[in-house]
């Protein structure tokens, strides 16, 4: 079976057996056939994989679909299947004046993906909205509830992708918004586009809108040019490094964060080494933002790895600093 309609990137790779599961007893029902003990990947929207060899085993493919909210006076606790589409549910939330995620609009993807790298965008991260997740564990085959201070969620990262890394299958995602919007606009992007459109007084549907625009300038549409969004994560390093970069680079993008680290952006170290726009077979580097790899037409998976290891070599050897895939790698 091919994958290519499965993955973002748009390569073409098999596998051996497909299953799609849009319920919880089919989960219980192959936990049973003992297909769990097999090797076995579990794929949202394939929006953030890159496939590079064929899969020899199951891919499970999750599609269950519902939401429900549950309103105590200010808050309202909205659950929903991980097979929603992420963006669907954006729009939901804010046709229902349920606040908090409206940042996060158009990040391609499952809610249920949702958590495990912490999906995060314009000023939110999932963990700001985040209350609780019911998942399957292909171990025991039981269900569990994972609440905020399970997940060990950070930049980028939670426990489904560390010490749980492919053993529970996310089922239900329930955030936790609100019915009196706090309007973020926290992003310079975000503000600026607010006063070229005169916007005084935005609304979640306005945030959420302008988000999208300002995503669509930067971003390829992976249904005309494949990619995973950012390939790499930005490098998060300690102030002291930092301070011998900012010497050498005065100009150096960076952003504060706790405990005397500075993130840099990645898509400026990528582009200071020359990549962007630049073409590497059938891969290569949006000529809009370095950050994201593509598939200029056919590009295997194993092109696209092979740019990302140069790029890795590269920003190495310029700055001393070791980019990590954010992609996850089949
Ligand atoms: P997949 O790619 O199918 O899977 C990703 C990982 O999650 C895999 O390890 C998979 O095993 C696991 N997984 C998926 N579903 C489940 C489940 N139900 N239970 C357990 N594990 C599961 N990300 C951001 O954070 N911010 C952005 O702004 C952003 N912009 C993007 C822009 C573009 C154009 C693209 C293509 C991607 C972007 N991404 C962004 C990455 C991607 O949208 C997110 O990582 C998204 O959450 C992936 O969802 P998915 O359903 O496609 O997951
Ligand atoms: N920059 C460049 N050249 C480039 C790209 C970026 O110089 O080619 C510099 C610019 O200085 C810019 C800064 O990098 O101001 C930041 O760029 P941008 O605002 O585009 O954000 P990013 O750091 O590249 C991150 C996330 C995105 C998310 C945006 C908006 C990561 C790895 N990426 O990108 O998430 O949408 O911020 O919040 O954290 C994803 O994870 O797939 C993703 C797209």
């Amino acid at each position: 079976i091919s994958l290519k309609p499965f993955n973002t990137f748009g390569i073409e790779e098999k596998t051996n057996f497909f299953i799609e599961v849009n319920d919880n007893e089919t989960l219980t029902k192959i936990f049973k056939k003992g297909l769990f003990k097999e090797n076995f990947f579990i794929l949202g929207a394939g929006s953030n994989v890159l496939f590079t060899k064929p899969f020899n085993g199951y891919i499970i493919r999750i599609t269950s679909k519902g939401i429900t909210a549950k309103i105590e006076s200010e808050e309202v606790y909205v659950s929903a299947k991980a097979g929603e589409v992420w963006n669907d549910f954006v729009w939901y939330c804010i046709e229902h004046n349920y606040a908090g995620i409206e940042n996060m609009a158009l990040i391609p993807g499952t809610v249920g993906a949702s958590p495990v790298q912490n999906i995060g965008a314009y000023g939110t991260e999932l963990m700001d909205v985040f209350y609780a997740c019911e998942a399957f564990d292909t171990l025991s085959g039981t269900f569990k509830t994972f609440k905020k201070e399970d997940c060990n969620f950070s930049y980028r990262d939670s426990i489904f992708k560390t010490a749980h890394k492919g053993r529970f299958i996310i089922t239900e995602v329930t955030y936790k918004l609100s019915l009196t919007p706090k309007i973020n606009t926290s992003y310079g992007a975000i503000a600026t586009q607010l006063i070229k459109e005169n916007i005084t007084q935005p609304s979640i549907a306005d945030i959420a809108t302008i988000v999208s625009k300002i995503r669509v300038e930067k971003l390829p549409d992976p249904s005309t040019v494949g990619n995973a969004g950012s390939f790499f994560k930005n490098p998060v390093i300690p102030a002291n490094d930092f301070e011998r970069l900012l010497t050498l680079y005065p100009t150096i993008p960076h952003y504060p964060m706790q405990d005397q680290q500075t993130k840099l952006a990645a898509g400026w170290l990528i582009e200071q080494c020359g990549w962007k726009g630049k073409e590497y077979g059938q891969a290569g580097v949006w000529k809009h933002q370095a950050l994201v790899l593509i598939n200029r037409q056919n590009a295997s998976g194993q092109e696209i790895y092979k740019l990302s290891v140069q790029i890795i070599e590269d920003v190495k050897n310029k700055f001393g600093i070791v980019l990590e895939r954010e992609v996850n790698l089949l």
